[in-house]
């Protein structure tokens, strides 16, 4: 088969595809595994409940079984859906939103695919943009989606050092080059894959960056307020008419429904849904159909605060405690825990790179994902980016036990063997 360039840059198996291959193989391989790898989200039985029960109820009702199923929604997504998320948003935030700065997609990863390739990349007078990524470390689900090269730029971060076992990154602001090259700003809050929660002051100047610049603030919240709330400490929700804020069902516990939602400019939505159209047709509606209620109501956030949040908040206090314990004797510090499902680990001055670490892992039984695969548009060999795992926390928190126990014993060997 002859691929085109976009059948060779889609199939090459870099990136996220060889990886999520990678993690496929050694589950085969060994099926008892322990996965702390990959981002699925963890399974929360309350939510379970609520779910089977949004099922029944549509599987009882035949027209709406029929709508769910037998009919393509309207390009943007089905109406009421999108009137019911402006209206929770607009109560919750008050930001003024209508049905018509909402889109639907067929989770947030193909919202981002499209958003991405409608702003940046070759443009019509010839020249290139691209989008830039203030705070690297960043979503390693970005790094293949632009249709040509390049197409990601980033800035590396600030660190602060916190006692001798933690750290928190920062944006460099002396270090974010936005030029006439630039086609919009991305930052994920939760950030996948380091626990970071952007603080309110950084999101206003990069807010404030993007207005003048005249170029989108993208916020990708898949783990944020007002849902799934993966949040664990106090930050304010941000929306304008220059941010695109995209949310996901995904991480509430559906990641197998594919629903995303886009919050932005009137304009952008309508650019969105043709791409959409031409790409999609339509979105799938189960998610929608499943989850309307809970938006009507405002029992979503309810819902997020209640079990999702916690969940989440209590497994990451006791993995990090398991990891203190383990780590207290090595050049180990864990970034501050602010949201998301996973731990970001930083062992300074490793004498083996953070891939052949994951790879000793994988050999002990034990997965997790290297950190170099998160550091897209930074193009020298910064050591730091070869000295950084991603862990992540969802399983059975005896088996996450004895995952901490093995990969504190590659770590302390790695560093004796010098
Ligand atoms: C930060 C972030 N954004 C977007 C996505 C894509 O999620 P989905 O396509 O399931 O909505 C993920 C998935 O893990 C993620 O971690």
């Amino acid at each position: 088969m002859k691929l085109s360039s976009f059948g060779k840059k889609l199939t090459s198996g870099s990136g996220i595809v060889g990886l999520m291959e990678d993690l496929g193989d050694a589950l085969n391989e060994n099926p008892d595994m322990i996965f702390m790898g990959g981002g699925n989200p963890a399974r929360i039985p309350q939510m379970e409940v609520v779910f089977k029960a949004q099922y029944q109820s549509l599987c009882k009702n035949n027209e709406q079984l029929y709508s769910t199923t037998g009919v393509y929604q309207s390009p943007q997504g089905e109406l009421g859906f999108r009137r019911d998320i402006a209206n929770m948003l607009k109560n919750q935030f008050g930001w003024p939103l209508t049905e018509a700065n909402i889109a639907i997609s067929n989770g947030s990863q193909s919202a981002f695919y499209i958003l991405f390739n409608l702003l940046a990349g070759q443009m019509p007078d010839g020249s290139f943009k691209s989008i830039h990524l203030p705070l690297t470390p960043e979503y390693i689900g970005y790094n293949d989606l632009g249709l040509s090269e390049k197409f990601f730029t980033g800035s590396k971060p600030d660190i602060e050092l916190i006692g001798d076992h933690q750290f928190k990154y920062h944006v460099n602001f002396d270090d974010l080059a936005v030029d006439d090259k630039t086609a919009a700003l991305c930052v994920s809050r939760p950030t996948n894959p380091t626990a970071n929660v952007l603080t309110d002051d950084e999101i206003s100047h990069l807010d404030q960056i993007a207005q003048q610049a005249d170029i989108p603030l993208i916020i990708d919240g898949a783990y944020g307020v007002p849902f799934p709330n993966i949040n664990f400490i106090q930050a304010e929700p941000h929306w304008n008419n220059n941010t695109i804020l995209v949310l996901s069902l995904s991480k509430l516990g559906l990641p197998g429904v594919r629903t995303g939602i886009v919050v932005a400019a009137e304009q952008v939505i309508e650019a969105f849904s043709n791409a959409n159209t031409v790409i999609n047709l339509a979105s799938g509606n189960i998610g929608p159909s499943l989850t309307r209620d809970l938006f009507a109501s405002g029992e979503i956030v309810e819902l997020s605060k209640q079990y999702v949040q916690p969940f989440y908040q209590q497994r990451s206090q006791q993995v990090m405690a398991l990891f203190k314990q383990a780590m207290s004797d090595l050049p180990c510090r864990i970034h501050l825990s602010e949201g998301a499902i996973f731990l970001w680990l930083w062992f300074e001055g490793l004498p083996i790179t953070s891939e052949a670490l994951y790879q000793r892992l994988k050999k002990r039984g034990v997965l997790v994902v290297s950190g170099h695969h998160f550091f897209a548009g930074i193009d020298d060999e910064w050591p730091h980016q070869h000295e950084c795992i991603r862990v992540s926390y969802v399983q059975d928190l005896s088996e996450i036990e004895q995952g901490v126990k093995i990969i504190a014993e590659e770590v302390k060997l790695a560093y004796q063997q010098g």
